[in-house]
């Protein structure tokens, strides 16, 4: 039986496509066809679209046009920014600082470089879930060519002080390193926070479409000027050598337009979501028992709320929300049967059950108040339901740690 209502609470995971990103797409899948490559009239008309939308996608970020390289989505960004700028600079260092709350992508591509030899560094991000900037310092070694860390965390939405740690990469360079890039992590800061890459100081900066009420398969990578990746895709010129293969002109036409809504409405959907987080959060403080906020309360993306609920697996909520048309997202992954908590909370020092307890809740510019109502209301019935029959709160009642009424720690 399908649900009265839905309610969608995960646009870190995804965003619907903006219908004036949709209209500003359509004429590129009809009449404007065009390979930019082609010297034609067609391929002219084309690269003129993506040329615009470079221009629209820097405007974001206050990149000059010529350092956006457009590439698939943040995936491809990270791994075109670490792993170019690797096997590019291998002679003079093989070290990485990074951050143990970073994207799977960047985990995965530093893993498989660690495999390779590389040294990395993963610095803890405590219990707020923000890296300190001493931690960097204190990393950092002479054979250190790489420092990516994220700009706002994707689970827990807690923003990072990358201006900081640029400025330690500024430093370093006036006492005379020249090896040192910081790469950044932008795909759930963009259109949330205003960015700046200058006052940023970093090298590189990854984005994605889809997370900014465009379609999947389009995303950037900021490349500094004079800055040089290796590319990973070959075989082709596009993309000033960086990037082989035709560019997804529609894609990256819709990826412009939404950047450019996104600047103009930043501070209007930040204030929407704020107001419905800070609803939401003060409810199931008062309604729903063993809760625990995760994440800095202040320093963190104004749609984001991460909660681990006590004695329940976050799976078996998600699928119950998920029948009562609520669609949320757990840090939590099933693999090979199990159900491994999520490496972000289990980051924060949370133990396995609260990062196996946690839910992200994620607004987007759409939702309303009574979208809150409808999630609170459901959410406090599920919950208890679920902990009435876990095995965890039968474990918890036999050694007496009884639920409490709320739990903040
Ligand atoms: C912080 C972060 N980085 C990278 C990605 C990957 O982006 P994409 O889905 O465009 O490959 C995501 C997607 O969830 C993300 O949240």
């Amino acid at each position: 039986m399908s649900p009265n209502r839905r309610v969608y609470l995960d646009h870190s995971a995804t965003t619907p496509a903006d219908p004036r990103v949709v209209e500003a797409m359509m004429p590129y899948l009809t009449e404007r066809f065009g390979n930019p490559s082609s010297v034609h009239f067609f391929g002219q008309d084309a690269r003129g679209a993506v040329d615009s939308a470079r221009r629209q996608i820097a405007g974001l970020i206050g990149a000059r046009s010529n350092e956006i390289v457009f590439v698939s989505g943040g995936t491809e960004a990270n791994n075109l920014a670490i792993r170019g700028l690797c096997e590019a600079v291998e002679p003079q260092g093989r070290h990485i600082i990074t951050s143990s709350i970073e994207h799977s992508s960047v985990r995965g591509i530093c893993e498989a470089l660690e495999k390779r030899g590389w040294k990395i560094t993963r610095l803890p991000a405590y219990e707020d879930g923000i890296v300190r900037v001493e931690d960097v310092r204190s990393a950092l070694r002479p054979d250190s060519v790489l420092i990516s860390v994220m700009l706002a965390n994707n689970e827990i939405g807690t923003i990072q002080p990358i201006q900081e740690i640029g400025a330690i990469v500024r430093q370093e360079r006036t006492r005379g390193r020249k090896h040192l890039w910081l790469h950044t992590d932008a795909v759930q800061a963009a259109g949330r926070i205003p960015i700046e890459v200058e006052q940023l100081g970093c090298d590189f900066l990854s984005l994605s479409a889809h997370k900014l009420y465009a379609p999947k398969g389009a995303g950037a990578l900021y490349v500094r000027r004079g800055v040089r990746v290796l590319s990973q895709n070959v075989g082709g010129h596009q993309e000033r050598e960086r990037r082989a293969g035709t560019e997804a002109v529609p894609g990256i036409v819709a990826f412009g337009a939404a950047a450019r809504i996104a600047r103009d409405e930043l501070d209007q959907r930040n204030d929407n979501a704020k107001e419905l987080r800070e609803k939401f959060e003060a409810a199931v403080a008062e309604r729903v028992s063993d809760v625990v906020f995760n994440g800095h309360r202040e320093r963190r993306l104004s749609h984001i709320s991460n909660i681990s609920f006590r004695f329940i697996e976050g799976q078996s909520l998600l699928i119950s929300l998920d029948l009562e048309g609520i669609a949320v997202s757990t840090g939590s992954a099933c693999s090979s049967g199990t159900l491994e908590p999520s490496p972000v909370i289990r980051a924060l020092g949370r133990n396995d059950e609260l990062a196996r307890g946690s839910i992200r809740f994620s607004f987007g510019k759409d939702n309303a108040v009574a979208d809150v109502d409808y999630v609170v209301e459901v959410l406090s019935r599920v919950s208890e339901k679920l902990r009435r029959m876990s095995p965890l709160t039968q474990e918890a009642m036999a050694s007496r740690r009884v639920p409490q009424t709320v739990g903040r720690d």
